[in-house]
């Protein structure tokens, strides 16, 4: 089914990426972006440095006497961290809606950070060079449910109901009930946003077995992993011990060890992160 074109409108009538947004993801791909590079680009937004600032002295770094400073954040918190909150935040903040008493936002968006941060890990310790590529393909690859939540929470809320009546799947009830899939949405929005083609294969394919791109196998498999660890919820009500979590590894190659190796790095610095988004 192809999207109509009134959804088509929709879509294009949401806002667009944020300037500052858009030019970090820019620079976090290059080997050549610098720290204080960045530290200009979040300084240029007020909202962005005050969010940083507090991230910064949230208690889990317990800098002495605070930080005040961008500069400063970053040496704390590393360039990498800094550019996936800074990123994770406009994303999610250019969308109004707060969710639904079924799809609550705060828990879509762990989701979508912890499937963001296990395929960069994943990337990385495959030794392929876009790893931040795949941090925003993750990130974004259930985008379409927000865009949903945005233009139409009453069909967000159907699915949602649905899917938990019958115990199934998000995109299983979106195809059942025949309506646009989040995938469909999503890719529409990566094509409005302009978004890199690694991010459009990453919506594209993450509940497809068959992947254009390593880097799309490597987001597919992410969604799977996190789904069967249950962390954090995107309107999938398939038990979790249904989930095949590595229905996509035959094309990743990784051997049991390398995998679990994976799974702690994962573990580890997800729970910092987790730490620094709640501001404990
Ligand atoms: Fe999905
Ligand atoms: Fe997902």
């Amino acid at each position: 089914m192809s999207l109509s074109s009134s959804w088509i409108e929709k879509i294009q009538s949401l806002p667009v990426l944020p300037q500052v947004a858009m030019r970090v993801a820019e620079r976090m791909q290059s080997p050549t972006a610098t720290t204080e590079e960045i530290a200009k680009l979040i300084r240029s937004d007020a909202g962005l440095t005050a969010k940083l600032l507090r991230l910064a002295n949230s208690s889990y770094y317990s800098i002495p006497g605070g930080v005040s400073d961008v500069n400063k954040a970053l040496q704390f918190l590393g360039f990498n961290t800094v550019a996936q909150l800074v990123l994770t935040s406009s994303i999610f903040g250019s969308f109004r809606s707060q969710g639904t008493r079924e799809f609550p936002l705060s828990s879509f968006w762990t989701h979508s950070f912890a499937v963001g941060l296990l395929s960069e890990i994943t990337a990385r310790s495959l030794q392929l060079q876009n790893a931040s590529d795949c941090f925003i393909g993750g990130l974004m690859h259930d985008i379409g449910k927000l865009i949903m939540m945005e233009l139409s929470s009453d069909q967000l809320s159907k699915i949602s109901i649905h899917a938990r009546e019958h115990q199934e799947g998000f995109i299983e009830t979106e195809q059942s009930l025949q309506l646009p899939t989040h995938v469909e949405l999503g890719t529409a929005l990566a094509r409005f946003w302009n978004l890199p083609n690694s991010v459009f294969e990453a919506i594209e394919s993450h509940h497809q077995t068959v992947h254009k791109s390593t880097e799309a196998a490597i987001v597919a498999w992410s969604n799977q992993w996190v789904h069967s660890k249950s962390i954090g919820h995107s309107g999938n009500y398939k038990p979790a011990e249904e989930i095949n979590g590595d229905v996509s590894i035959g094309t990743l190659k990784l051997s049991e060890k390398h995998k679990s190796q994976i799974e702690s790095t994962f573990l580890k610095e997800f729970e910092k992160a987790e730490a620094i988004l709640n501001g404990n």
